[in-house]
C-alpha cells in the first residue's frame, strides 16, 4: 500500500461528517489556513476543554493478526501506526484492510465490544490538542485547527488552557468507562492549575458525551468545577441520518468508496445505534424509512435491525439507548447552538432494493443538513428544568461540520469565555453583519 497521494487526502475530509458542498471552504482554511495574527493578549483566560464528535480525534492501532481478508494486508507491526484517519483506506484494497482492523467484534451474549482479533486500539493525545486538530499526521484533514488558531489569537495556551479530550468514538458511554474518569481528572488538574472554573466545549455526538459525564457527577463537583458547557450542533433527540447510514451506508460523497462498503465500517461501531431517533421526543408515527413493503418509525427498530441484516444492531440500540436520551438537564449553564435553514431529510424513501441501493427520494425538514432543527432544538426544555441560565442559539445557513469553523461562532464562542452578557437568539451566516 503506497500513500495515496495529497488528492485523495483533500477529500478524506469530507467523508467526516458530511459535508461534500463545502469542500471549497476546507481547501482555503484548512489546508491553506489564514495567517494567524495576534489580537488582544489575555492572561485571564478560563480553562477550556473540547470533546470531539464521532470520527473526530485520531485512533492508533498496532496489529498482530491471526488471519488477514487478503494477503495485502499487513499482518503485523512493531509500532503504533495511524488507524483513524489511515490514507490506505483510499485504495480499493486497503479498504479492507483498514476496515477488518477498525471494526469491532459485538458480543450479544456480554453485551460488551471487543477490537477485531489481533488488533490493539488506542487514542493518542489525551489531554492535548494535536489529535482533535488535524486528524492525520500530514495535517491535512482539519477539525478543531481553525478553533484552535482563534482561541490562540485571543490568549488561549495549546495543551495547558486549552485542551483536547480525545477517545474511542467506536464505542458509547457505556464501554467507555475509563473515559469519564480521566476527563474528570482533567477538568479537575485544569481548575487546580488555573484556578478558574472550566468550559466544556462539544460538536455533535461530543455533546452527548459530555451530557453523559455532567449527568453522572453530582452537582456539588459541577458548582465546585465547571463553568459552562458550549454545545455546538448537538443531535440531541439523535439523527435521522443515522438510519441511512446503517440501512444503505453513506459515503458522503467520497467517489472512493462506495455507500455498500463504507456501510460494513458503519455498522461495527455502537456509537451509531446510540444515535438513532430517540422513542422520548418524536412522534410514534413519524415515518423515518419508507419502502414499498413497509414504513419504519421509531417503534419498528427490531424490524428494521432484522431487515436489514443487522441484528447485532438491534442489541447495540438496547445497550445504549437510555444512555442520554431522557435528555436530563446539564445542571451548569448551557450555550446550544445549532444551524438552522437547510433541507435536511426526516423520512427516506426507498424502492425495492432496499437496503442495498441508496435511497430513491427524501422528505425534507428544517436542519443543518446532517441534523434536523427539531432535534437540535431540544436543548431549550432545560430552561425550565435548571437553575443554570440556558442560552440558545440558532445560526440560519450554518451546515453541521462548518459551525466549528465558522467566524460568526467563533466569535460567539469567543464573547462567551470572555464572559459577555449578549447571546443572539439567530445569527445569519450568510450575511455580512453579526
Ligand atoms: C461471548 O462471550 C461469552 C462469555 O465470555 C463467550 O462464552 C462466547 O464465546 C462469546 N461469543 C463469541 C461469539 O465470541
Ligand atoms: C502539545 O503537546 C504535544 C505533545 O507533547 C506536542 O507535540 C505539541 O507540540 C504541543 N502543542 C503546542 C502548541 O505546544
Ligand atoms: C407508507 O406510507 C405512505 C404515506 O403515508 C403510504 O402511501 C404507503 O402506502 C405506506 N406503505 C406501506 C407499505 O404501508
Ligand atoms: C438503562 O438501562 C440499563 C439496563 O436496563 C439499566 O441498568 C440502567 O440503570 C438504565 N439507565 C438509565 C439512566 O435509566
Amino acid at each position: 500500500m503506497g500513500p495515496s497521494g495529497h488528492i485523495s487526502s483533500v477529500l478524506l475530509v469530507a467523508f467526516l461528517l458530511g459535508l461534500h458542498h463545502s469542500s471549497g471552504f476546507w481547501i482555503l482554511n484548512v489546508v491553506f489556513p489564514p495567517n494567524a495574527k495576534p489580537e488582544i493578549q489575555t492572561n485571564s483566560t478560563p480553562p477550556l476543554i473540547i470533546v470531539p464528535g464521532n470520527l473526530g480525534n485520531r485512533l492508533e492501532a498496532k496489529i498482530d493478526k491471526p488471519t488477514l481478508v487478503h494477503w495485502m494486508c499487513y499482518k503485523k507491526t512493531d509500532n503504533w501506526f495511524p488507524l483513524w484517519i489511515d490514507l490506505n483506506m483510499f485504495m480499493p484494497i486497503g479498504v479492507d484492510c483498514w476496515i477488518d482492523n477498525i471494526r469491532l467484534v459485538y458480543n450479544r451474549t456480554t453485551r460488551r465490544s471487543s477490537n477485531s482479533p489481533g488488533v490493539q486500539v488506542r487514542v493518542p493525545g489525551f489531554g492535548q490538542t494535536y489529535p482533535i486538530e488535524f486528524l492525520d499526521s500530514n495535517k491535512l484533514a482539519g477539525y478543531f485547527h481553525t478553533m484552535m488558531q482563534h482561541l490562540v489569537q485571543v490568549g488561549y495556551i495549546q495543551n495547558e488552557t486549552v485542551r483536547g479530550a480525545p477517545y474511542d468514538w467506536r464505542l458509547a458511554p457505556n464501554e467507555n468507562a475509563d473515559y469519564f474518569t480521566k476527563l474528570q481528572e482533567l477538568v479537575e488538574d485544569m481548575f487546580n492549575q488555573h484556578g478558574k472554573r472550566v468550559y466544556l466545549l462539544a460538536h455533535s455526538m461530543g455533546c452527548h458525551y459530555v451530557l453523559y459525564f455532567l449527568n453522572h457527577q453530582p452537582s456539588t463537583w459541577k458548582d465546585k468545577y465547571i463553568r459552562g458547557f458550549i454545545s455546538l450542533g448537538a443531535p440531541w433527540g439523535g439523527a435521522v441520518k443515522t438510519l441511512r447510514v446503517l440501512a444503505s451506508g453513506e459515503n458522503d460523497g467520497i467517489p472512493m468508496i462506495s455507500n455498500i462498503k463504507i456501510r460494513e465500517e458503519q455498522r461495527m461501531t455502537t456509537t451509531n445505534p446510540w444515535m438513532l431517533p430517540s422513542q422520548e421526543f418524536w412522534p410514534k408515527d413519524h415515518v423515518f424509512i419508507s419502502t414499498p413493503t413497509f414504513n419504519y418509525t421509531n417503534q419498528d427498530y427490531k424490524r428494521l435491525f432484522t431487515d436489514i441484516n443487522y441484528e447485532d444492531g438491534w442489541y447495540m440500540w438496547e445497550d445504549t439507548k437510555n444512555l442520554t436520551s431522557d435528555l436530563l438537564a446539564p445542571g451548569v449553564e448551557v450555550w446550544c447552538m445549532y444551524g438552522v435553514g437547510i433541507p435536511t431529510p426526516i423520512t427516506y424513501i426507498y424502492n425495492e432494493d432496499f437496503p442495498n441501493e441508496d435511497p430513491v427520494d427524501f422528505v425534507y425538514a428544517d436542519g443543518d443538513d446532517t441534523v434536523d432543527s427539531f432535534s437540535m432544538g431540544l436543548c431549550k426544555r432545560w430552561a425550565g428544568q435548571q437553575e443554570k441560565p440556558v442560552h440558545v442559539t440558532e445560526y440560519r445557513g450554518l451546515a453541521h461540520l462548518d459551525i466549528v469553523f465558522d467566524e460568526k461562532v467563533l466569535n460567539q464562542i469567543q464573547n462567551i469565555l470572555e464572559g459577555k452578557a449578549d447571546v443572539p437568539k439567530s445569527i445569519d451566516v450568510r450575511s455580512g453583519d453579526n
